[in-house]
């Protein structure tokens, strides 16, 4: 029986606009085990980032929680004291930001940035922790590692910015990794080194990851389960092989489909699922898809469908379509 590490229940997330709160985020179910890493999907916009950002109470302003729990080894991170979750973020829970450039101190020294979470939460001099934060940067494939802890973000480059920035998440050697879109400014030599870092802290400290991206092929070779996210609900979750194998959500069909083929030949198809999600406050009455949806019924425009197992069997492939069914049978 696998270990629960991180459960959400029931998460939405909103924003206060002129014309009243508008959601953002629409109660989302979701976990991940120890040991275990989730990949977390969708298109630009369907609140990867704020949900991963409201566990670690990071959210920007005028955007808040409305509901639910986070359950981090059995406590509420989102009822956690400040104290309480000093301790966690950086220590327990390390975070790889999405923009280097804004969560990078400009005016610190790198090796100081690495240096400062190691002295907070592990018991280290000054020296070992500067001889830790050289490790570290030679870990995450910096040439030149120890002159480097010496410069200031804006004397490296973007994708070496992105290197540091998961460079400071893996410091501590966390329980759970939350890293989004970390390697997207790296070439895919670098990626495949940062993927088999996180893949052996994962096999060595038995580190749970959770890991957004855009980038279906690296998840599929990193990932043991997926979360597909469509305008801030979860729309499919399923162990990798099967969301791969099965897609039960007409959305997770779409976004597997517009994966580029090496030969080119299906190129025209990146944009495959027509029409743009529903803005913040514009959510229609039933499932949030279905104006797109190739496959919607009457009933998809009136009643939100509830994330279910597949087939109704006991099965951890959950999909949230009222006509996943029949998904399935055109496939
Ligand atoms: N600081 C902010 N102020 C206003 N709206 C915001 C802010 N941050 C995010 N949003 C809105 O919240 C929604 C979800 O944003 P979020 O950043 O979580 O998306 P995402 O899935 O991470 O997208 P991407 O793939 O582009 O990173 C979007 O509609 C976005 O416009
Ligand atoms: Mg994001």
């Amino acid at each position: 029986m696998s270990e629960r590490l991180l459960e959400v229940k029931d998460l939405s997330i909103e924003i206060a606009t002129r014309r009243g709160p508008a959601t953002i985020v629409d109660g989302i179910d979701l976990h991940v085990d120890k040991g275990e890493t989730l990949g977390i999907v969708g298109e630009s916009g369907c609140g990867k980032s704020l949900t991963m950002l409201s566990l670690v109470r990071l959210l920007p302003n005028k955007i808040r929680v409305s509901n639910g729990t986070a359950a981090f080894a059995g406590r509420d991170l989102l009822q956690l004291s400040s104290r309480e979750l000093r301790e966690v973020r950086g220590g327990k829970i390390g975070f790889v930001f999405q923009d280097p450039m804004t969560s990078l101190n400009p005016v610190m020294k790198i090796g100081e940035q690495l240096i400062e979470p190691l002295l907070y939460h592990r018991e280290m001099s000054k020296a070992e922790a500067r001889k830790r934060a050289g490790e570290l940067l030679r870990l995450v494939g910096i040439p030149g590692a120890e002159q480097r802890l010496d410069s200031y973000p804006h004397e490296l480059s973007g994708g070496m910015r992105q290197r540091v920035m998961i460079a400071i998440g893996l410091a501590c050697e966390p329980e759970l990794l939350i890293a989004d879109e970390p390697t997207t400014a790296l070439d895919v030599t670098i990626q495949a080194q940062i993927v088999d870092l996180v893949k052996d802290l994962r096999k060595r400290l038995g580190m749970s990851v959770v890991w957004i991206t855009h980038d279906l092929a690296l998840i599929a070779g990193l990932a043991d389960r997926i979360c597909v996210l469509y305008a801030g609900t979860v729309v499919e979750d399923a162990p990798v092989e099967q969301l791969f194998a099965e897609p039960a959500h007409p959305y997770t069909r779409g976004l597997l489909a517009s994966i580029p083929r090496m030969d080119g030949e299906d190129a025209e198809r990146l944009n495959s699922i027509g029409g743009t999600p529903p803005e913040p406050g514009r959510r229609p009455a039933g499932c949030p898809f279905a104006p797109r949806c190739p496959m919607a019924q009457e009933i998809c425009r009136t009643t939100v469908p509830e994330l279910q197992p597949l087939r109704g069997e006991t099965t951890p492939h959950r999909v949230a379509c009222h006509v996943a069914n029949r998904v399935l049978e055109a496939a």
